[in-house]
């Protein structure tokens, strides 16, 4: 008897994997975004709403513009302390057009916050936060001229090298979720920053290295 009970069973929980398999085939045929956005219940019976893939890259997308928001800003206040301690004419230049380029950016970032109906708030970007660390060290532990003006530009083109990267992120995020205008804007601000890297890479081939390396020849003399 016990043999036909647990059969009997078994035949039960089959027909129950059945319909439960017929269930999930009728739920793969409803729309992608319709399934993912469906309820679910964790171990613990709480239901909770399941995001779509978009709307997490959207929130992603939003979260990395707060943080380049901040790092704008953070940048904004440490270009013209970098100007101050320069010695080289070009780079002096270059640092305060760049001063005026961050204003401007920061203005198409609030632009962009306008566009997507969120408010422009600034989130702590640790990283600029360590580049700028970075530089300040820099400015500290050298003697104004060549050298200096060589470790500012070291420490402006990794600055550069970072927004690069995170404005062409940003781009290609705008772009898969459909938000071509946005995408625009960012794009002019990749532009900028692209040539702002040129612009320190001629200013260190041209003048600033060649003068640190002397200086260091003739300290060693
Ligand atoms: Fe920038």
């Amino acid at each position: 008897m016990a043999t036909t009970k647990t059969t009997a069973k078994s035949t039960k929980s089959t027909a129950a994997k059945r319909t439960t398999a017929a269930k999930t085939t009728s739920s793969k045929s409803v729309t992608a975004s319709k399934a993912s956005t469906a309820k679910t219940t964790n171990s613990r019976g709480v239901v909770k709403a399941k995001s779509t893939a978009a709307e997490g890259l959207k929130e992603l997308f939003i979260d990395s513009l707060k943080d380049i928001y901040w790092a704008e800003k953070a940048l904004v206040k440490a270009l013209p302390k970098m100007a101050k301690n320069a010695s080289t004419p070009n780079l002096i230049d270059g640092l305060n057009n760049h001063t005026t380029e961050t204003e401007e950016q920061i203005a198409r970032l609030e632009q962009v916050f306008t566009i997507i109906g969120k408010k422009a708030v600034a989130k702590k970007c640790e990283a600029m936060d360590g580049l700028l660390k970075e530089g300040q060290d820099i400015m500290e532990s050298t003697e104004p001229g060549a050298v200096r003006d060589a470790g500012i530009i070291a420490a402006s083109q990794k600055i550069e090298h970072y927004e690069i990267a995170t404005y062409g992120t940003l781009c290609a995020f705008a772009k898969t979720l459909g938000m071509d205008d946005v995408a625009d804007i960012l794009h002019t601000t990749l532009e900028e920053e692209k040539q702002a890297d040129i612009t320190l890479t001629e200013a260190a081939y041209n003048t600033i290295n060649f003068d640190a390396a002397d200086a260091d020849d003739s300290e060693m003399e």
